[in-house]
């Protein structure tokens, strides 16, 4: 179980924050129980006031004696945190990294004991506990570290298991996904301007229609298109524009949009 687990989490920046705030609050884990670095002296007053947890810029001395560290630095800060923690880690310990693009296997490459990780790819929207989180097990993580890893991201969204090759995919998907939902809905609240409606009641309109649309598809698992019919009357106004969106080529564009998305992230990862 999470509850009693002692907890490090390098890089309690946005997205350590949203998952201390997570655990904190919807996995009751307590306080007492976490530890977050930072770099920088100036961070430290911050993670103490909004947060509440025991924070240092010594990450060797945050890791040492944790069941669980969490690495939630940016990629670029990835080789030289798991330099500083060397001396403090052990077998035991399981290593969840959140880093896009940095794989398990280079994390486990450069620790110095033979311990389990495990890689993570959330969204933004775990800010607000409605993330999506995709995990992928590196090779000496067991059910049980998977589980664990399972219960932390369920915290901040919903979770899911896939295979290492395909979370550039995944990246593409779900990780860069928000970007392209604003850009639909940007659109969709200012077609609602040229008809008249005011533009904070037509994002209104808009976004709570994206919510609820998706929350339908999450909730009966229907498929896509039969829910697009359901809404669709024979020779009623949303045919009309379900032809305009084909003519505009929506959906090939963001097939297009997610691929290529996708594969900048595979260069990302060889470059
Ligand atoms: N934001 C998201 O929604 C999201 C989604 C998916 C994946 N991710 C991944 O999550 C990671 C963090 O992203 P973020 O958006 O939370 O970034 P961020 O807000 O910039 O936070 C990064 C944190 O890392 C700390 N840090 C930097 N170098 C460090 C070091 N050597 N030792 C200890 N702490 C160090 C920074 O400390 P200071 O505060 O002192 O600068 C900061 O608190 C990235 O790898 C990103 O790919 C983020």
């Amino acid at each position: 179980m999470l509850y009693d687990k002692k907890i490090a989490i390098l890089g309690v920046g946005k997205l350590g924050e949203a998952l201390v705030s997570g655990l904190v609050r919807r996995a009751d884990v307590e306080r007492t129980n976490l530890i977050g670095s930072v770099a920088r002296q100036a961070s430290l007053a911050r993670v103490d006031l909004r947060l509440g947890i025991p924070v240092t810029t010594d990450n060797a001395a945050a890791v040492a004696g944790r069941d669980i560290v969490i690495l939630a630095v940016k990629p670029q800060n990835m080789t030289a945190v798991l330099e500083s923690i060397a001396p403090a880690v052990s077998a035991s310990q399981l290593f969840i990294s959140v880093a896009a693009s940095v794989s398990t296997s280079f994390i486990e490459e450069r620790l110095p004991v033979p311990a389990a990780v495990i890689r993570a790819m959330p969204n933004t929207p775990a800010l607000l506990n409605e993330g999506m989180s995709v995990l992928c097990a590196g090779r000496r993580a067991t059910p049980e570290h998977q589980r664990l890893a399972e219960e932390i991201f369920s915290a901040v969204g919903r979770t899911a298991f896939l295979e290492e090759k395909l979370m550039d995919a995944v990246t593409g998907l779900s990780g860069s996904g928000p970007a392209y939902i604003y850009v639909v809905l940007e659109a969709l609240s200012e077609a609602g301007v040229k008809l008249g409606i005011p533009r904070d009641i037509s994002t209104l309109l808009a976004a709570q229609t994206m919510l609820g649309a998706a929350k339908l598809a999450l909730e009966t698992g229907q498929h896509p298109a039969l829910l697009r019919d359901s809404v669709t009357t024979p020779a009623g106004c949303t045919v009309d524009g379900l032809l305009e969106l084909e003519e505009g080529k929506l959906r090939v564009t963001l097939i297009k949009a997610v691929v290529r998305a996708a594969e900048r992230a595979r260069e990302l990862v060889n470059s």
